[in-house]
């Protein structure tokens, strides 16, 4: 009733400024009182009428289907980031932003911390029970089992790290996540590392495996691993696994090996979006 009121008021302002002019006998005040009026609409409208849990259409949550959170502290860069990272940012990061939904951001009104439609927060700190994003991964909310049931899926323990992280207050630091700060360059950071490394079996002269990493064009495919770059997603590049000396598929794992320090360059590159500028 409320709500249709303010509705009325707002689609026909001058029939509310009539009558209430007519009752005052002044202009002025009749513009004032309006103005009071569309004031409060717009504060109560700012209100959502009902949450997903009260009066509204849809089923109540289910909630003995949440995942218990871990019982202990949880790290954001070093344990929950590299989650989003692995099951989320494929479809929610640089590259693709499903359902208008990024979690490698904080910022922005489709970044992590994003307010559905019913106007409750994907991410509420202190509340994982009431979180979205909770709702989601634990299947709580029909068809948006997040990641989808075509792609891989967490284990409860990851679920409830995510979860108790959000319990902890959901911590994300300001600015750029430090992976983010530095700028890879692929020319500068990123080709040295391949020609010393990779040239001599997989360059102009030479082509083990029918691979060849010198060109951008032969570069992102192999002739048995097809896509070799998931960009944006490190842990899920099979380039970024063999040459970290860990596909035992590959007849020399070790001579794929890069140093610690080059790995982590490497990675940090495809993690910023595997940019390459020739
Ligand atoms: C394979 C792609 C894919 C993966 C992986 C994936 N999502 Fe989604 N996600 C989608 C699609 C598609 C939608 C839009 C679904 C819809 O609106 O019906 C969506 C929607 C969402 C939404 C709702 C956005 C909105 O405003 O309505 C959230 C939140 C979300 N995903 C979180 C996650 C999280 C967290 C993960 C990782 C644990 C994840 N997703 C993994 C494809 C994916
Ligand atoms: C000493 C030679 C040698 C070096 C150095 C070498 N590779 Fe290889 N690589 C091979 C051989 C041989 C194969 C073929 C298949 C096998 O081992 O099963 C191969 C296969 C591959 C494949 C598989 C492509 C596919 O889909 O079939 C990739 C990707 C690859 N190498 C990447 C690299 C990268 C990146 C580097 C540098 C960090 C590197 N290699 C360094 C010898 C080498």
């Amino acid at each position: 009733m409320l709500f249709k009121l303010i509705t009325v008021m707002h689609s026909k302002p001058d029939l509310f400024l009539r009558q209430s002019q007519s009752q005052r006998k002044s202009k002025n005040s009749g513009r004032v009182f309006f103005g009071a009026v569309s004031a409060l609409a717009i504060a109560l409208a700012a209100i959502p009428l009902t949450s997903w849990s009260e009066d509204s259409d849809e089923e109540p949550l289910d909630y003995s289907k949440l995942v218990p959170a871990v019982d202990k502290q949880v790290d954001f860069e070093k344990e929950i980031y590299p989650l989003f990272k692995e099951f989320c940012i494929d479809c929610h990061g640089p590259k693709k932003k499903k359902g208008r939904y990024r979690i490698d951001t904080k910022e922005g009104k489709g970044g992590a911390f994003k307010i559905d439609r019913d106007g409750v927060a994907f991410i509420k700190p202190g509340d994982s029970k009431n979180s979205r994003l909770m709702h989601m991964m634990c299947d709580m909310i029909d068809e948006m089992l997040m990641p989808p049931p075509e792609a891989d899926q967490m284990t409860k323990e990851q679920i409830g790290l995510i979860r108790a992280w959000i319990d902890q207050g959901a911590k994300w630091p300001d600015g750029p996540i430090k992976e983010y700060i530095q700028q890879i360059d692929f020319k500068k950071d990123i080709q040295p590392i391949l020609e010393k490394n990779c040239y001599s079996c997989h360059g102009p002269d030479k082509q083990e495996g029918d691979y060849r990493i010198d060109k951008k064009e032969f570069a992102l495919e192999g002739p048995l691993y097809g896509t070799l770059i998931k960009p944006g997603n490190s842990q899920r590049s099979a380039l970024a696994i063999i040459a970290a000396g860990l596909d035992e598929d590959l007849l020399f794992p070790e001579k794929h090996k890069l140093a610690e320090k080059e790995l982590e360059t490497f990675k940090l590159w495809i993690d910023q979006g595997a940019k390459w500028e020739e």
